[in-house]
């Protein structure tokens, strides 16, 4: 298993990390949307699926950065202050999007793939093998340390969950039914642009065009998909990318920031819109040329701003101020370890950090995902696509 890493800039991170000055934002707005609520609904419906797999960045991260060397790791109080298991590496509160929709279908919390106690029956429920700062390519989040990129983590699925599920079946299934009956969340590419193209120091620009880069992105990702379905998985959920223009941290690091009217950052999004629409016509795509597999794509842009837009319907009070940092919208000194930064009442925010929403947003999240309307789960939701 490889990890990437450029060591010498972490310190310089870490530096940025604590300088007021909104210049530097697109250095290190590092993890894009993350976060969740304590996940506190029980297992009470049969599981439809035998297992799920989610690959992601720091929105769906469970702590599989917690033992590298990195930035981008969230394994310190008061992160996971509402959650059921406490402080676990989770850039949230609660739970992420992974947490509730995989207790929504059924299988509980799913293991860290990169936690040691990652082992024997348990895995038979699946893992989580999101990484913070990662995405499709190698490089991306390299400014970061260390993190499992994509391909990483397709590794982490073929050496160590599969064997280890392989030695626990025990039912006679074998691995290719076992796989058919399982799910694939992913939701990558953010830091492709966040933590890379958009970085001043990548060189992604010199060799592509953002259209180009689009397009490599989804080459990139094609190949992935296609090696999860050669495994023998067939039902796939594939989200497209979050308005990542409307963190606290892009809103509040703007040259246009105005505190009596703070507006998403509209540049940034429509990259998230363009490529979103490319993750889409793959979908179509891969629909169409992989016999026997459903492949989902979530809207999650237009699920997202359908709940800014009507964040009172859904008891907020707080639309861009993070709820852990501090500074201008609680977004310019970042939720530290050790710094009494936390608003009391974690409901009433959209954001729990500059970064990530907050468990409340993700538990209506995930709903919409596993039985939301139609216009933004394309062809079907996550509860129809296990009953097939
Ligand atoms: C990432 O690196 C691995 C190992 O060198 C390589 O096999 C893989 O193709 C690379 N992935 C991408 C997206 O470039
Ligand atoms: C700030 O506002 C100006 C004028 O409306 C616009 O041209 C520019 O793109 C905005 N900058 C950002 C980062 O949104
Ligand atoms: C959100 O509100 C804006 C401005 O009122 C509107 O243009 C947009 O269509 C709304 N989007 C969603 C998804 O509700
Ligand atoms: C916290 O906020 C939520 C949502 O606005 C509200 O329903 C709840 O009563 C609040 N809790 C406390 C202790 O104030």
């Amino acid at each position: 298993m490889y990890i990437l890493s450029e060591r010498s800039s972490l310190r310089h991170l870490v530096c940025v990390v604590f300088m007021e000055t909104s210049s530097w934002f697109l250095l290190f707005s590092f993890l894009v949307f993350i976060g969740d609520v304590a996940v506190s609904t029980s297992v009470s419906v049969p599981s439809q699926v035998r297992a799920m797999f989610v690959f992601g960045d720091s929105l769906l991260d469970p702590g599989n950065n917690n033992n590298l060397f990195t930035a981008a790791k969230a394994n310190y109080y008061p992160h996971g202050i509402d959650f059921s298991q406490g402080t676990t590496g989770r850039f949230c509160n609660g739970g992420t999007i992974a947490d509730h929709l995989s207790t929504l279908v059924g299988l509980g919390i799913l293991p860290a793939f990169n936690n040691p106690n990652t082992k024997g029956t348990n895995v038979l429920r699946g893992a989580n093998f999101a990484s913070s700062a990662s995405g499709l390519l190698n490089d991306t989040g390299v400014n970061y340390g260390d993190r499992f990129p994509m391909d990483a983590q397709l590794e982490g699925l073929t050496e160590k969950i599969l064997p280890e599920m392989a030695r626990n079946i025990g039912d006679g299934t074998t691995m290719e039914e076992y796989l058919a009956k399982s799910l694939v969340y992913s939701n990558m590419g953010s830091n492709d642009f966040i933590t890379n193209y958009l970085v001043l120091t990548s060189y992604e620009p010199t060799l592509y065009t953002l259209p180009e880069y689009h397009n490599h992105l989804i080459d990139v990702y094609i190949r992935q998909l296609k090696e999860l379905y050669n495994l023998g998985v067939k039902k796939f959920l594939i989200s497209g990318l979050a308005p990542l223009g409307c963190t606290p941290s892009r809103i509040a690091g703007s040259p246009n920031y105005s505190e009596s009217n703070p507006k998403c950052a509209d540049d940034i999004n429509q990259i998230a819109i363009q490529f979103s629409a490319k993750v889409k016509t793959m979908v179509h795509k891969l629909n169409k040329e992989l016999v026997g597999a459903y492949f989902l794509y979530w809207d999650l842009y237009t699920d997202m701003i359908e709940v800014l837009n009507r964040s009172a319907y859904y008891g907020f009070k707080h639309v861009y101020t993070a709820c852990c940092g501090a500074g201008r919208l609680n977004s310019i000194i970042l939720c530290l370890p050790n710094v009494p930064f936390v608003c009391p009442n974690r409901s009433e925010y959209m954001f729990w950090d500059p970064f990530h929403p907050s468990d409340a947003v993700n538990a209506i999240i995930a709903k919409k995902a596993y039985s939301g309307k139609l216009q933004n789960m394309y062809p079907m939701n996550v509860q129809q696509l296990l009953q097939l």
